[in-house]
Formats: structure tokens, C-alpha cells, sequence
């Protein structure tokens, strides 16, 4: 039995976009983010396919656990901290680091009765989401002073709202305060996620946290992700599994949202919404059937989703078809369905079925 949809993850584009990370910041340390199952590719193969960054970020302390397994020796950050002191025991002995972004989390560390956990101070410098007001920085390192637990200094570090959009005012407020705070600490830094740490070099620091370009995905917008000289790292096709003739004035799928204008062929693609595949990707939305172009007719249902095939007359039931990944950059499915690639590539389900790329 052939799987329908497949999502194919590419090893070697890993390695490729974590080398490119490199480039754009040579003098920093890389702290690869492969949260929420590194971006939907699968926790173990991400780990190992990019075992030569210098650590590893996760959002929460139960991802942590669950890479441990894959990565024994790494480092491993956890970016929205600990949530209880009895956490915090386990932190020390598996090499997870916290970071602080909210005062409970110093008390917990203080309650803690451990000396020198390394860890990273995330201060608010306009994202308005985790960080400990910038205001307080001066009462908090006094605080962070006396907490034993804390080794010293923590890595400062911030998180931009905005840097998607390089050109946007926000991005130098923040910038301006994060440099301010710097200067202040002395300690070493990390401020730029992706977009950043392409557009703002000079804010590097000694960590750059890159995720979503370390999968092929274009952080900045408006801007391919080739021209970034990054390589999609999963392609997600599956199959014709039905084709049809329809007459022109036939209505296609639920609600009858789309007339055929012409007398036309359907083709039925064996993935929806139960794999993943945006419901909302509305008629339009690029597929690629045999190295050429389609488009999404119809809704999306949950186990399948129509396509036109008037450009296509070769096309035969069991033809593969790409949804996103080699020859279709998700950013163009993600525009089209009025998402982000990065919510995309984190929704596939457990239907899907996922294969190691030999390139
Ligand atoms: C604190 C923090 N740093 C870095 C990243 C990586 O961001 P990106 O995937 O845009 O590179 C994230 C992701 O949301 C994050 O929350």
C-alpha cells in the first residue's frame, strides 16, 4: 500500500540552512530553536541533522525530556522556563537551562537549594509577551545577585515583535533598549531570531536563535526563501486518487463554492484538513501535479481537496502531487491560505507519513 501524504525531510537541507545561519553570523554561537517537534519536521531527526549547533531551545520543559533522548550532550535552553522549583533540581542535572522571564520564576530558583544553573534573563524590550519589565533591570540583577542557584551573569537576552518587517520603527526601539540593557550587564547576549539575525547583524550578540530559516522557510517578508539562499527542508506531496469529468456550470465540493467555467477535468488529491492541509486554503491555491502547476478547486475537505487539471492532460490517477516543499516554496500555499509557513508546517497531523530525504 502506497501512504497518501508524505512529508519528505530533507537531513541534508537541515545542514545546508544551519551552514547559512553561520554565515550570516559568523562570530556567534548558534542556539538552534526545534520547539513544537522542530517546527512540525520530528524532534529526533531535527536533532540529529543539526547536532553541530551549539545548543538546543525548546518552548517547554516536557519537549525537553523528550529530546534529551536525542541529543544526550546538548545543551538545551527551555524557552518559556521552569514552572516549579522541583523543576528547577531536574534542570541542573540534565543540562536544561531555564529562562527567566517572569519574578515567581526567582523566587522558585532561590527555593530551589542548588548552586550555578546557567541561565537566560529575557527582559521585555517591546514584544509585550514573556520578559521582566526593562525598568526593573537594576532590581532584578541586584535580586539575581543573591539567588545562588543562578549562575552569574545569566545571558541577556530580548525578543523582537517585529523583525519579519526589518524597516518597521519598533524594531529600533527595541534595539536601541536591548543595547542599553546590554551595556548595563556586561554578561552574554542573544537577541535575534531568524529575520534578526539576517537583517540586524549588528545586534548578533554572543547566541543568535534562529528557527524557522533552519527548516528553508523565508522569515522576512516579501523576500524567497532562495533568495536567502535557503533549501526547503520538508516537501509534503501525496497522490491523485480520483479523477473525473465535470461539465461546465458543475458545482465542486462542499457548500458548491466553485463552477467549472468550462467543460473540465477534476482531479481528487488524497489529503485535507485530517492530515493538516489548511481547510481554509481557498480555489487558487498553487498544488504541483508532475512538474507543472494546479490549482485548488473547491473546499478543502478533511480527506481530500479538488483540483483544476485543464492544464494538465496527462495527468493519471496515482500521480504524486507537491503541496508545498522542492518546486513549490510554502511561503506562496501560506500567502494563498492567509496563514504563516510556520503555522503550516506545525499543523500536519499524525496521518501524515514521514520519510527521510535521501538528498
Ligand atoms: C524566544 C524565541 N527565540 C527565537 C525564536 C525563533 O524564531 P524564528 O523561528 O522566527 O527564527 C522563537 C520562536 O518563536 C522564540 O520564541
Amino acid at each position: 500500500m502506497i501512504p497518501q501524504a508524505v512529508a519528505t525531510i530533507s537531513t541534508a537541507a537541515l545542514k545546508h540552512n544551519l551552514q547559512q545561519v553561520r554565515q550570516y553570523a559568523p562570530a556567534s554561537a548558534v542556539l538552534a530553536v526545534i520547539k513544537a517537534n522542530a517546527y512540525g519536521h520530528g524532534l529526533a531527526v531535527a536533532a540529529e541533522a543539526l547536532d553541530n549547533a551549539d545548543a538546543f531551545a525548546v518552548g517547554t520543559f516536557a519537549e525537553a525530556v523528550v529530546l534529551r533522548e536525542s541529543a544526550p550532550d546538548k545543551n538545551i535552553v527551555i524557552l518559556q522556563g521552569a514552572t516549579d522549583a522541583a523543576d528547577i533540581r531536574f534542570f541542573l542535572q540534565n543540562n536544561f537551562q531555564p529562562v527567566i522571564h517572569s519574578r515567581y520564576q526567582l523566587d522558585d530558583l532561590r527555593a530551589a537549594g542548588i548552586r550555578s544553573l546557567k541561565c537566560w534573563l529575557k527582559m521585555d524590550t517591546g514584544m509585550r509577551r514573556l520578559g521582566l519589565a526593562a525598568d526593573d533591570y537594576s532590581d532584578i540583577l541586584k535580586k539575581i545577585g543573591s539567588i545562588a542557584a543562578i549562575q552569574k551573569p545569566p545571558v541577556l537576552m530580548s525578543h523582537f515583535a517585529c523583525a519579519d518587517e526589518p524597516d518597521r520603527a519598533e524594531n529600533r526601539r527595541q534595539m536601541e533598549l536591548f543595547a542599553s540593557l546590554a551595556e548595563q550587564h556586561g554578561g552574554e547576549t542573544s537577541f535575534c531570531n531568524s529575520a534578526a539575525t539576517i537583517s540586524f547583524p549588528e545586534m548578533h550578540g554572543n547566541w543568535v536563535r534562529p528557527g524557522i530559516m533552519l527548516y528553508g522557510i523565508s522569515p522576512l517578508k516579501g523576500v524567497t526563501a532562495a533568495t536567502l539562499n535557503l533549501r526547503p527542508a520538508m516537501t509534503l506531496k501525496s497522490r491523485l486518487i480520483a479523477i473525473y469529468n465535470a461539465a461546465a456550470g458543475d458545482s465542486v465540493g462542499y457548500g458548491a463554492t466553485w463552477r467549472c467555467p468550462d467543460d473540465m477535468r477534476i482531479g481528487v488529491i488524497g489529503i485535507g484538513y485530517g492530515d493538516g492541509y489548511p481547510r481554509h486554503a481557498p480555489s487558487g491555491t498553487p498544488v504541483i501535479i508532475n512538474d507543472r502547476r494546479s490549482s485548488l478547486v473547491g473546499r478543502v475537505s478533511m480527506d481530500m481537496l479538488t483540483v483544476d487539471l485543464r492544464q494538465q492532460p496527462d495527468a493519471q490517477i496515482g500521480d504524486e502531487v507537491v503541496l508545498w516543499g522542492d518546486g513549490l516554496p510554502i511561503e506562496e500555499v501560506a500567502e494563498a491560505a492567509g496563514t504563516i509557513a510556520y503555522e503550516l508546517v506545525c499543523r500536519l497531523t499524525t496521518r501524515v507519513n514521514y520519510q527521510r530525504g535521501m538528498g
